[in-house]
């Protein structure tokens, strides 16, 4: 679960808006995008967090068929963010948060995909049906609402940089893959040094963007349906995964779920 130490009040007053202050000295106070998205999608990573796929993959319970899948679907998924960003990168909403060399994922997903399907791994891939809403609504919102991006790279992203390590060991461990890292590049975020210190800069940035209230409100509900999405595409793998045979053993980190946890 998504926890977070009860943030102290400093005291401090701002238009009547409480500050408070996190264990890392970070100012927050509950009207920023920031607060207002890792408050208004608890529910929805609880949810995440807890769907069978999901917890199948943290106990290394993961088929090396439906990790191919689920890396394709990321693809398509990246694949459509990534355009609809890129086309809107001077918009004044999108430019504080445009990162392609730390975050893009397209081309990292492309190798990833190159390593399991083999050089012809375009023509062996296909948008599956459970993941083709979510590519359809990220191709919607960069053509007409172009501000709801903030919250489809927020909740793709800022969940790859905070969960990306564990589940990297996980699938290493479970699919046997070579330790350097072949197959995981998507897990492998380049350009970024420290995961929590440019967590921070991008919360930052969102914090920046000069939104009302209504907008902030409207990329939370895109979030929560960006996660929506996300369960679509895993229960869809989940259902694939009943009809594969193929040999799984229980290859996780031999941890309970809070000991993966605490460390991320
Ligand atoms: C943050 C765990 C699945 C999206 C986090 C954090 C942890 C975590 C430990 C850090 C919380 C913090 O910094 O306070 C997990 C685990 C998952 C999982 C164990 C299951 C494998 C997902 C999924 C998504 C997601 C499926 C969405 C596709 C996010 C987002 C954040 C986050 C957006 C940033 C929250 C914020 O600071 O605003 N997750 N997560 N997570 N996760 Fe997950």
């Amino acid at each position: 679960t998504k926890t977070k130490a009860e943030p102290k009040s400093s005291g401090v007053t701002n238009g009547g808006a409480r500050i408070v202050v996190d264990g890392d000295d970070e100012v927050l106070s509950p009207t920023d995008l920031s607060e207002m998205l890792a408050e208004g999608t608890k529910d929805s990573h609880d949810k995440a967090e807890n769907c069978q796929f999901v917890k199948d993959f943290l106990r290394g319970r993961i088929k090396r068929e439906l990790f191919k899948r689920g890396t394709a679907a990321l693809y398509f998924v990246y694949a459509a963010m990534e355009e609809e960003i890129e086309k809107n990168e001077d918009h004044p909403h999108i430019a504080p948060i445009y990162f392609p060399a730390e975050l893009h994922r397209r081309e990292a997903l492309a190798r990833d995909l190159e390593y399991f399907y083999g050089e012809d791994w375009e023509s062996q891939i296909s948008l599956s049906a459970g993941t083709k809403p979510y590519v359809d609504r990220i191709h919607e919102v960069g053509q007409r609402d172009p501000v709801l991006l903030v919250a489809h790279s927020y909740t793709r992203y800022m969940g790859d940089l905070s969960g990306g390590q564990i589940l990297k060991k996980v699938a290493q461990r479970a699919l046997k893959l070579p330790s350097t890292g072949e197959g995981l590049n998507f897990y492998q975020f380049e350009g970024i040094h420290s995961q929590k210190g440019f967590k921070q800069l991008y919360r930052s940035r969102m914090n920046e963007l000069e939104l009302d209230a209504e907008t902030k409100e409207r990329i939370v509900g895109e979030s929560n349906r960006a996660f929506s999405f996300n369960m679509m595409v895993f229960t869809e793998l989940e259902e694939i995964g009943k009809t594969i045979k193929e040999e799984v053993q229980d290859a996780g980190l031999g941890h309970s779920h809070a000991e993966i946890m605490e460390g991320m």
